[in-house]
């Protein structure tokens, strides 16, 4: 009988320890020590035992390794097939995570179903095979070669898969998994770690991909995803406020493709449609021109979208005036206020700001700055922008209107949305090409007040 062996787990970020400690020096987290049980690890992984005799590796020269002719999967989602850098790589091991309620197991389900080659085994540690089914129906199910196993036990999962030889496997999710291997309860970072180290070792050694899903919580005090992002080979996050429609599907790490790419998805009555002209859904349509919004040309990775930013300005009632924005960093629209009030002399300073990003999206592109500032401005003066304009530029400290990146593909894509005039820094001149076919006035500036005097005056 093997002595019991317990070590302490930190439950945020999967840190070991000997004894108890109050802070993990790993993430910094309080109270996140948990002791668990552990086994010491056996030779042979658990899926082996219904499988066939092992294979003991040996170097091989590098040039020699087989590549086999054995092609990513294609899945019909356009938008995940190119977040994942086109199709799913034979073997590898994908996480997709997300807060709870996102979408996550829809977006799985109807990959599934629209796979047309080789069986999909959905097993679901959360729903019963009757709501899977319920909502695949929703989801406009057809004939289908998808296989549903409501368990959570890794052993009875691994004994199905060797009876029926799947081509893809989703696990959903990796939080209600456990192994008998490991004493602890399902969730903790130990049992997460040894079922997912499971998984991996199946799909490297069997050529069937494995798609992980993963729960992210706020607060991250259950076992979250993070132990995970090290085995898998590629991390998928989908996130999105749930009480708006959009849902982003993006990369932060992917062995075989790039980080950049990104998803967009609509949340409909039947499941997520991809939205593959992000920029049409995200400019509201008005006839006449409404104060306070202003076109940004952002780009979210490699990929150029036009979005919209509202603002409203009114005099504050109570003492201290309120900032608050939606899909934008707080601090970030403090420092744009300051630099209007400080270098440009707008008196925002009793003022309530409100600012708010079109369709729940979060964006990090500084580039947005120039048309907040310009959505501000034009609630603060109740005077409309004209609609066909956009803007695309980071505003500096001292007021100054400062160049971005990739500004050739954010001009085309205004002009292809039909804008008509596009501001910029005078510095991103220089990186514009010179043959242009576009039909966009470029409008190249310096200060806020340049712009200002051009949209105002
Ligand atoms: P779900 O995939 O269960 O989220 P997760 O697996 O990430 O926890 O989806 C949750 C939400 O999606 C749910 O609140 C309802 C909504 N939804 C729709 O709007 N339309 C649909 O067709 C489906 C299936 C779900
Ligand atoms: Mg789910």
């Amino acid at each position: 009988m093997a002595k019991v062996k317990t070590t302490f787990f930190c439950q945020n970020c999967g840190a070991q320890s000997a004894r108890w400690i109050g802070k993990c020096p790993s993430c910094s987290e309080w109270n996140t020590y948990v002791e668990e049980v552990i086994q010491s690890a056996e030779t042979s992984g658990a899926w082996r035992q219904g499988m066939k005799a092992e294979k003991i590796a040996v170097p091989q020269l590098i040039s020699e390794i087989p590549v086999g002719d054995e092609e990513r999967i294609r899945i019909p989602d356009k938008e995940l097939e190119r977040v994942l850098g086109g199709g799913i790589v034979p073997g590898s091991l994908i996480l997709l995570a997300g807060e709870p309620g996102i979408g996550k197991s829809t977006l799985l389900l109807q990959v599934a179903l629209q796979l047309k080659e080789g069986k999909v085994l959905y097993v679901s540690g959360e729903e019963s095979g009757q709501q899977i089914r319920l909502r695949a129906e929703r989801l406009g199910m057809k004939k289908t070669s998808t296989f549903v196993l409501a368990e959570t036990s890794a052993e009875n999962i691994f004994r199905h898969i060797s009876e029926m030889n799947p081509a893809l496997v989703i696990i959903d999710s990796i939080q209600t998994l456990n192994t008998s291997r490991i004493e602890s309860s399902p969730g903790s970072v130990s049992q997460i770690r040894e079922s997912a180290a499971q998984f991996q070792r199946y799909a490297k050694e069997s050529g069937v991909p494995v798609i992980l899903v993963g729960h992210i919580t706020k607060d991250g005090t259950v076992a979250g995803p993070k132990v995970l992002e090290h085995m898998v080979d590629t991390v998928l996050q989908f996130e999105g406020d749930r009480h708006h429609v959009y849902r982003i599907l993006r990369a932060s790490k992917n062995r075989f493709g790039s980080t950049a790419e990104l998803g967009i998805y609509e949340m409909q009555g039947a499941g997520l449609r991809e939205v593959s002209n992000p920029s049409e859904v995200l400019i509201s349509e008005h006839d006449e021109s409404l104060s306070g919004t202003a076109i940004a040309a952002m780009m979210e990775g490699v990929r150029p979208m036009l979005i919209e930013t509202q603002a409203l300005v009114s005099s504050a009632v109570y003492g201290t005036p309120q900032r608050s924005a939606t899909g934008f960093d707080l601090r970030r629209l403090s420092m744009l206020l300051a630099v209007l009030e400080k270098r440009c002399g707008f008196r925002l300073g009793a003022k309530d700001v409100f600012l708010n990003i079109a369709g729940g999206i979060k964006v990090e592109d500084p580039a947005i700055d120039l048309a907040v500032v310009c959505a501000i401005l034009s609630s603060g003066e109740d005077k409309p922008v004209h609609s066909k304009t956009c803007f695309a530029a980071e505003v500096g400290l001292s007021g100054e209107i400062r160049p971005v990146s990739r500004v050739d593909q954010r001009i085309a894509e205004a002009a292809k949305l039909g804008f008509k005039q596009i501001f910029i820094s005078k510095y991103n001149m220089k990186s514009i090409g010179k043959e242009r076919t576009h039909d966009i006035k470029i409008v190249p500036v310096l200060k806020i007040e340049e712009v200002f005097d051009a949209l105002f005056v």
